[in-house]
């Protein structure tokens, strides 16, 4: 099966990319995976300013699941043109590279990606509007506030002719109309999900496990939320969207795909082994080949929602 496409102009050799926070900004990984063979990466998210983190530990197990805070930890802007964006240009020139970015407030957004588009070197941006862990200052995630995130999405477009993505929270009744709102608000494409919040409190010390307390729940457990939030945003939208939450095998990924998704992200299982994206992606064309489908195009929202009525004497 051809697992390449076009997608915001440009090609994927395939749909397999490395999430926000789980390869740093690619070097940090060079030695352990072959980097070339990814779909892309998508880096940590670039702050205005250095952000050092949240107290240790930052990452714990969470039954099925793992719970992360780690406090968006980062160089900060300068650092990232100064340093990161040479070493991608020079380094990632075969795969598609999104710039993940976070503020906490639209202006910070939009001078993050003034700043990078100055260097530039890269295919686009993911605007991270959905981190449990640095909430906007004065309110909720603007992933769960639509109007703030169409203030963030239209700046940022009137600054750049890059694909823009925006990355949601799961944690929102329903991510139809979010995602509808950032379709409206000028975004070429969407992320579904980021981290759900929780907390895991240590019974013998009465203390959450977690340094910063609370933290954003990702793995397995968070797989079929990311496949729904897909699905409903695919009812809602017609712009590409992107998987994330709990993909370690092809078999995941495919529901992804299957459920709406152009292209999927891998986070938590990279961590337990570095080499999980590229096992997926040859397993995803296994798959293909194995069910005579061609392209990967032809395995993309395939899914129907069934209706199932229910017989009306068992509904009596
Ligand atoms: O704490 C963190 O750096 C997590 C970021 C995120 O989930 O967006």
């Amino acid at each position: 099966m051809r697992l390449s496409q076009t997608l915001f102009g440009v090609d994927f050799q395939n749909p397999v990319l490395l999430a926000a926070g789980t390869c740093g900004f690619g070097e940090e990984l060079q030695d352990t995976l072959d980097l070339d063979a990814l779909g892309g990466i998508v880096t940590k998210s670039v702050t205005l300013e250095p952000r050092a983190g949240n107290p240790a530990p930052r990452l714990v197990e969470a039954g099925n699941a793992m719970l992360n805070s780690v406090g968006l930890a980062n160089p900060g802007l300068e650092r990232v043109c100064a340093e990161k964006l040479p070493w991608m240009k020079e380094h990632l020139s075969r795969i598609q590279v999104l710039l993940s970015v976070a503020g906490h407030t639209p202006e910070e957004y939009w001078r993050i990606v003034e700043g990078l588009e100055s260097v530039g070197g890269f295919l686009g941006y993911e605007l991270n509007l959905s981190c449990p862990n640095d909430t906007r200052l004065g309110g909720v995630p603007f992933a769960l506030d639509p109007d703030a995130l169409t203030r963030v999405v239209q700046g940022a477009q009137d600054l750049t002719d890059r694909p823009l993505l925006v990355k949601l929270a799961p944690n929102v009744p329903d991510i139809g109309p979010i995602a509808e709102a950032a379709e409206e608000a000028g975004a070429n494409g969407i992320t579904l999900v980021n981290t759900m919040p929780g907390l895991v409190i240590d019974i013998a010390s009465g203390s959450a496990t977690l340094g910063a307390g609370s933290g954003g729940l990702s793995g397995p457990a968070l797989r079929a939320v990311g496949v729904h939030a897909v699905h409903r945003a695919r009812a809602h939208t017609s712009i590409p969207l992107v998987g994330v939450g709990g993909v370690s095998a092809a078999e995941d990924a495919i529901q992804y795909l299957m459920a709406g998704a152009s292209l999927v992200q891998i986070g938590t299982a990279t961590f337990a082994d570095p080499r999980t994206a590229q096992r997926v992606a040859r397993d995803i064309a296994r798959y293909g080949e194995k069910m005579g489908i061609e392209k990967i195009e032809d395995l993309i929202g395939t899914y129907q929602a069934e209706h199932r009525p229910v017989p009306v004497s068992e509904a009596r």
